[in-house]
């Protein structure tokens, strides 16, 4: 299959890469000329485990091209993704889709012969059915199907998660377009992924609804969490017991300082607005957002809690900057309420994170960085775990113990046990582990 990819982001780039790699002809577009000349080199713009050895091995194939020439690119396609951005619009959090409208209106004067147009980007119900009449009303004569494609890639886990995926979700109107989309995840067969045909408005929906719906689970069990810590339980426990439930299942019952990232707080924000646009309320998403939202300001209450009710004048380390590990991605990352909440109250902040400071330092005023967890310790009141990156998983603790000034560990991601912490004598705080 010759593929074309419209925009090489994040999702793009996985895509394209992944396709390649199954042995399709690929070729990635974007605007950014500078970006485009970087890929072709084999550097990769964003941090993603695994994905520039990916790149480089299909450039070197023959199978993977990049370049800013979206007509060119697209006229010998089979398939055409959209994989453009779509940011909450500033004011009214309704997704922007100006970005996808814009690719339709020059993929209409570009298509030559049935062509797929297929979306990838998170797009509100009845996105589609715009583009089909965007492409038609450009280019009378385009033989287009258009096509609904959500994609499920976690950051971190991305290119894991396109190979092994749980399901393919494919929404259309058009018989010829399902052939053509078999095709094209024709490999993943081999994984036994199941291939989910649908229409193009419910593959637009579901795709909103993973996501709100995993966001309400990790918002359930934050909640249970605190509940935990005032009726003395323990909410590792309650998610064991729960998630053991196959009705329930154990994944996504992680209580945190409440979720971050570029997908959850913008499509809950995105599907709470399209309820409202069809009168038909998303009540239990709108308390979800509301929830993780006071959620992750309390954050720097519960450190200054742990902090004796004060920090003023106290140094505090924090451990990891980004919503989760390996991602140098900052977008709505608790850190930031974090960091932010302890500076409001007379705390001084030294922080570290392996990936993403570089995006910190333009975020976040008033912080010093530091290159590692101990350095970080050092002189410190405290010490907040906001983000499980593997290597504060085996810290030498009594190295960072020594390295305080009082010994206060605030673990948001409940990764060390409190007996441990105990034993090498941390004042521990966890999340719901009122035990
Ligand atoms: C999420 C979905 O998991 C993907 O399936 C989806 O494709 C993607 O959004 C998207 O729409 O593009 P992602 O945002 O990369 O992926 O990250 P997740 O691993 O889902 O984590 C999101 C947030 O939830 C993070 O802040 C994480 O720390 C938090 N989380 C996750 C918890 O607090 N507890 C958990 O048990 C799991």
């Amino acid at each position: 299959m010759k593929i074309a990819i419209v925009g090489s982001g994040y999702v793009g780039l996985v895509t394209g890469v992944c396709l390649a790699d199954f042995g399709h002809e690929v070729v990635c577009i974007d605007k950014d000329d500078a970006k485009i000349a970087a890929l072709r080199e084999g550097i990769i713009p964003i941090y993603e485990p695994g994905l520039d050895a990916l790149v480089k091995s299909n450039i070197s194939a023959g199978r993977l091209r990049f370049s800013t020439d979206l007509p060119a690119s697209v006229a010998p396609a089979d398939v055409v993704f959209i994989a453009v951005g779509t940011p909450s619009r500033r004011g009214d959090g309704h997704a922007d889709l100006s970005f996808v409208y814009a690719v339709a209106r020059e993929v209409a004067g570009a298509v030559t012969g049935f062509t797929v147009v297929a979306t990838k980007s998170t797009v509100p119900v009845g996105t589609g059915d715009e583009v089909a009449h965007i492409i038609a009303s450009i280019n009378p004569d385009a033989d287009v199907a258009v096509v609904s494609n959500p994609e499920f890639l976690r950051e971190g886990a991305a290119i894991e998660d396109f190979k092994r995926p749980d399901r393919i979700v494919i929404g259309l109107e058009d018989d010829r377009a399902r052939e053509v989309m078999t095709e094209v995840y024709r490999p993943l067969y081999l994984n036994q992924a199941p291939l989910q045909f649908t229409a193009r408005r419910t593959a637009e929906l579901i795709k909103y609804a993973a996501n709100a719906f995993l966001a309400m689970k990790i918002t359930f069990i934050n909640e249970i969490a605190d509940l935990c810590e005032v009726a003395g339980a323990d909410v590792q426990e309650v998610a064991r017991g729960i998630g053991l439930d196959n009705r329930i299942g154990s994944k996504f019952l992680h209580a945190g300082p409440g979720y971050g990232g570029s997908c959850f707080p913008k499509d809950t924000q995105a599907l709470v607005k399209i309820g409202q646009d069809f009168g038909s309320p998303m009540r239990l998403v709108e308390t979800t957002v509301s929830i993780n939202d006071h959620r992750k300001r309390a954050m720097s209450r519960k450190v200054i809690a742990a902090c004796g009710g004060d920090v003023r004048g106290k140094t505090i380390g924090v451990l990891g900057l980004t919503f989760k590990p390996n991602t140098d991605d900052m977008r709505e990352a608790p850190s930031i309420d974090l960091i932010r909440g302890l500076q409001d109250r007379g705390a001084s902040v030294v922080a570290f994170d392996p990936q993403g400071m570089d995006t910190a330092r333009s975020l976040i005023e008033g912080v010093r960085f530091a290159d590692n967890a101990y350095e970080t310790a050092r002189g410190a009141d405290a010490i907040v775990l906001v983000t499980e990156w593997n290597e504060f998983r085996s810290l030498d603790l009594d190295r960072i113990k020594s390295a305080m000034i009082a010994p206060v560990f605030v673990d948001l991601r409940n990764v060390y046990p409190p007996q441990e912490m105990a034993r090498h004598g941390f004042t521990y705080v966890g999340i719901g582990r009122g035990i």
